[in-house]
């Protein structure tokens, strides 16, 4: 006997649309979709990132072809056996998540590995809506994975390791250290990177509101001329206090700052005025590192001889020097008699210099540091 229900949702359980084609979800998701265009999700291809598809070659170069293998589950979790293929050339697409039905963390798995996918067109959400609500997709049980806000993003942000073992992406122990992670009332990864905005989802969206989907992160400063994510990273205060300036700087982020790719880095830069405005000192000229390596918030690494190198060819991580989830600390600067007046600026790198050199892509902007928070202070 076939009712009018079972035939619903026989028709939606085979989808008709694309459901690896995020353009097949605008007509009815729209605000959703144009969000997500604007996240780094959707430029996960080697193709559509310059950092990640650069590096990808030189490892490729490097360590063999076989390297490739290990990118694709996270970075093309819908292809990875053909990144190449339109499902992996939209990165992290909305069927990577949504098609999800249950995320298994094991240790040493990540991405796709950690991922249980539904038939084609099971769209899974944190609601429970009915099977048949959508004329084009079926809608599967709530993914308590997505619900608690952070395990579906943990199978992907979680940690990795350089081929010798060093810690290479640590946001997840560090998010787990935080202490605002814990308990029922602590904060996730969608609280602070999927905030509720207005609105709803597109034209089939029941609520006033709804998560984000542009991913808020660094990049944004870069690609859509947004810093507001870094300026909600970190407090900066400062005072001067007889010979010594004192910046204090307080984590806000609940895990490391900066987190990530262990390439970022974060530079406090100070310069101080005479009575003439003329600049009459500065915690470093050329070489943060080298003059001021307190100034420096970053993940250092060291190849067999010793060297500086990214962190994929490196022997060892040789210093951490970000700020800790939960951390205040102050920096402190002595400074000479004349300086009447200081500026403060905190400058934000997606790779240190020496990097973009090596990856050959120092003429793009993606090379070029911004300065995303400033301060000015009277003696
Ligand atoms: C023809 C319109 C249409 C298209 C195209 C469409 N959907 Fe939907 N979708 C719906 C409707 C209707 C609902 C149910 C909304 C409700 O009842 O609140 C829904 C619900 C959802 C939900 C659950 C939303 C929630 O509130 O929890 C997800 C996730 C979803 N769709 C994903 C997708 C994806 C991914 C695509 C593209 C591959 C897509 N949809 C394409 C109509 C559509
Ligand atoms: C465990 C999942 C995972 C794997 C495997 C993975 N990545 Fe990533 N990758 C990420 C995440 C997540 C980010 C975003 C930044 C972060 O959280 O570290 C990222 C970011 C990057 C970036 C920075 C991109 C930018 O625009 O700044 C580079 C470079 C990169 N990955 C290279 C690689 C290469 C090369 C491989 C394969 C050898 C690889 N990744 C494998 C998850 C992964
Ligand atoms: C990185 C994972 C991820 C990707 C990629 C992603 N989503 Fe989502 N989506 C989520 C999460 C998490 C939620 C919030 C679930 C909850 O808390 O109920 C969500 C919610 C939604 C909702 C419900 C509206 C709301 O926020 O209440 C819709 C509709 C939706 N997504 C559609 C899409 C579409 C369409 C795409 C692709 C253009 C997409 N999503 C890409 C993770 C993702
Ligand atoms: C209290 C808000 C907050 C919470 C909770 C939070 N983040 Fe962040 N996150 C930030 C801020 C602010 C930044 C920008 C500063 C930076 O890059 O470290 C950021 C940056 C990032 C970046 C960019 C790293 C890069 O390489 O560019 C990733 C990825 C990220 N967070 C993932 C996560 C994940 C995954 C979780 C949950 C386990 C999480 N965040 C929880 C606020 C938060
Ligand atoms: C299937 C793997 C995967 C999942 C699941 C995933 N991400 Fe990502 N995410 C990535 C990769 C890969 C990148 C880096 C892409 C690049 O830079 O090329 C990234 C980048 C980001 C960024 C950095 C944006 C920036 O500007 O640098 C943020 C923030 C982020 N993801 C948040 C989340 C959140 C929140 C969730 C959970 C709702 C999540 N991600 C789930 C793989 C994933």
């Amino acid at each position: 006997m076939q009712t009018e229900q079972t035939r619903a949702t026989e028709t939606v359980d085979k989808p008709v649309i694309d459901v690896d084609d995020p353009e097949a979800c605008k007509a009815c998701h729209a605000g959703v979709y144009e969000e997500w265009t604007e996240s780094m999700h959707s430029r996960a291809h080697h193709d559509n990132d310059p950092i990640y598809g650069n590096m990808r070659a030189l490892r490729m170069k490097k360590q063999g072809e076989q390297v490739a293998n290990q990118c694709v589950k996270c970075h093309n979790p819908r292809s990875p056996s053909a990144p190449d293929e339109p499902a992996g050339k939209v990165g992290i697409s909305c069927a990577a998540c949504h098609q999800v039905k249950a995320v298994h963390l094991e240790q040493g798995k990540v991405g796709v590995e950690t991922l249980v996918y539904d038939t084609d067109g099971v769209m899974h959400s944190g609601r429970e809506l009915p099977r048949d609500a959508s004329p084009v997709h079926a809608l599967g049980a709530p993914l308590a994975a997505m619900q608690d806000g952070q395990t579906l993003c943990l199978s992907c942000h979680n940690a990795t390791k350089t081929p010798t073992g060093a810690p290479a992406c640590t946001t997840g122990p560090e998010f787990k250290s935080s202490a605002l992670s814990k308990g029922d009332e602590g904060q996730t990864c969608v609280s602070c990177h999927m905030p509720e905005v207005e609105g709803a989802a597109g034209a089939v969206g029941r609520q006033e509101k709804h998560r984000s989907h542009k991913f808020l992160g660094p990049h944004r400063a870069w690609y859509q001329d947004d810093k507001s994510i870094l300026t909600q990273a970190v407090d900066m205060d400062a005072e001067i206090k007889d010979n010594t300036l004192h910046v204090s700087l307080k984590n806000k982020s609940v895990h490391a700052f900066p987190s990530g790719f262990p390439g970022r880095m974060v530079v406090v830069k100070v310069v101080g005025l005479d009575e003439h405005n003329n600049v009459a000192w500065e915690n470093f000229t050329e070489n943060a590192m080298k003059e001021s390596p307190e100034s420096v918030l970053n993940k250092v690494y060291h190849d067999k001889e010793g060297k500086p190198v990214a962190a994929p060819f490196a022997e060892k991580m040789v210093r951490d020097n970000r700020l800790k989830a939960d951390e205040s600390r102050s920096l402190e600067y002595v400074v000479p008699d004349n300086v009447k007046a200081f500026k403060i600026n905190m400058l934000y790198f997606l790779l240190p210099p020496p990097l973009s050199n090596t990856l050959g892509i120092e003429a793009l902007p993606e090379a070029k540091p911004v300065v995303f928070m400033s301060k000015d202070v009277m003696r």
